[in-house]
């Protein structure tokens, strides 16, 4: 036995196998249940019992020396090994895209906000609309270009069912089912039968206000104005009124806020005027109010209305109306 033993000692000493194949011949040759060592061992029982330590330790010195060199050789052979990962677990995570609120909206959030601080509160109406709302009601004359199939999208030939063409008709709404005093803000979509430009869209976006209480005045107005002007413009913001026309005020004004690029001394914004145009207003026209069955020798009021698109135009300086309809993301990104 002993020489067996020592037989198979150098055999193990020497094995050095090329491929897993060799490794795993070897492995079983000695480990199997008709291996050498279960081979070795049932021998062992046949010693006689003053022998079998001896040889107990030489079997057991060679099963050391045999996991040994299993060891060393199962590190280079054995496919059960985990791989090296090629993810590098510390790395940051990819982030999740977030929508953004489109800068629309958020110039139509800020206007209702300072709106809302004055105790305005916020009213909507249809954006299909019948002609004494948009026109009407409003004092358009009947012969108005505004009613014309060129300025209005009508649903029918008889010309009352149309896409309202300003937020104006949602103040006519306000009258008819509310009692003065009134102190409401309108945002809402509106449409024209226009040619899409980069100064003009078929579909934008008003905000409209309206103000009804007894000994409501022009400085009342001017006031609320000059107020919005400089929580959406900055404190140092100055406005200007410039006298002129729509059919449901009188008297009717155009505001001006200065400047805000070069502050009043001009540029290419302001077309070097110092001024930029942000809304037009009045004070409602007795005619309406009685449209509304609303007392125009007990109440009067102001009203006005801007471009949601011509003031984030301002805001941000974006010149091409059209960009704020894309909904490319590139765009949209950029106002977070
Ligand atoms: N509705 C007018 C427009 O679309 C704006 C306006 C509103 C003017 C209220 C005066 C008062 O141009």
């Amino acid at each position: 036995m002993k020489e067996k033993v020592t037989a198979y000692l150098s055999e193990i000493q020497n094995f050095s196998p090329e491929n897993n194949e060799q490794f795993e011949i070897f492995r079983v040759k000695y480990l199997s249940k008709k291996g050498i060592f279960s081979s070795l061992y049932e021998e062992l029982k046949t010693i006689p019992n003053e022998q079998k330590r001896e040889y107990g330790k030489l079997i057991n010195d060679l099963k050391n020396i045999f996991e040994n060199k299993l060891q060393e050789f199962q590190k280079k052979f054995n496919k059960k090994e985990p791989k090296p990962t090629s993810i590098d677990l510390t790395l940051p995570g990819n982030s999740i895209a977030i929508g953004v609120r489109h800068p629309i909206s958020k110039v139509k959030n800020e206007l209702c906000e300072i709106f809302l601080k004055l105790g305005f509160s916020i009213s909507e109406g249809p954006e299909i609309e019948d002609d004494w709302h948009v026109f009407s009601a409003l004092n358009f004359p009947f012969d108005h270009p505004a009613r014309d199939m060129q300025d209005t999208f009508f649903f029918e030939k008889t010309q009352d069912i149309l896409l309202r063409t300003h937020t104006s008709s949602v103040q006519i709404r306000a009258m008819e089912s509310l009692r003065p005093p009134l102190r409401i803000i309108m945002p809402g979509r509106v449409f024209r039968n226009e040619a899409i430009s980069a100064r003009a869209h078929c579909i934008f976006h008003q905000i409209e206000g309206l103000y009804i209480d007894k000994n409501v005045s022009f400085a009342d107005l001017k006031q609320t104005l000059l107020f919005f002007a400089k929580e959406m413009f900055g404190e140092e913001t100055k406005i200007r009124l410039r006298p002129s026309f729509f059919p449901f005020t009188e008297p009717s004004a155009e505001m001006d806020v200065s400047c805000k690029i070069c502050k009043g001394v001009g540029c290419n914004v302001c077309k070097y005027t110092g001024w930029l145009e942000v809304l037009g207003c009045g004070m409602v026209d007795p005619k309406v109010l009685e449209n509304c069955n609303i007392d125009p020798k007990e109440y009067s009021g102001f009203a006005f209305g801007m471009g949601i698109e011509r003031t984030a135009m301002l805001k941000y300086s974006v010149k091409d109306l059209r960009l704020y309809f894309e909904n490319d993301v590139r765009f949209l990104n950029q106002f977070i």
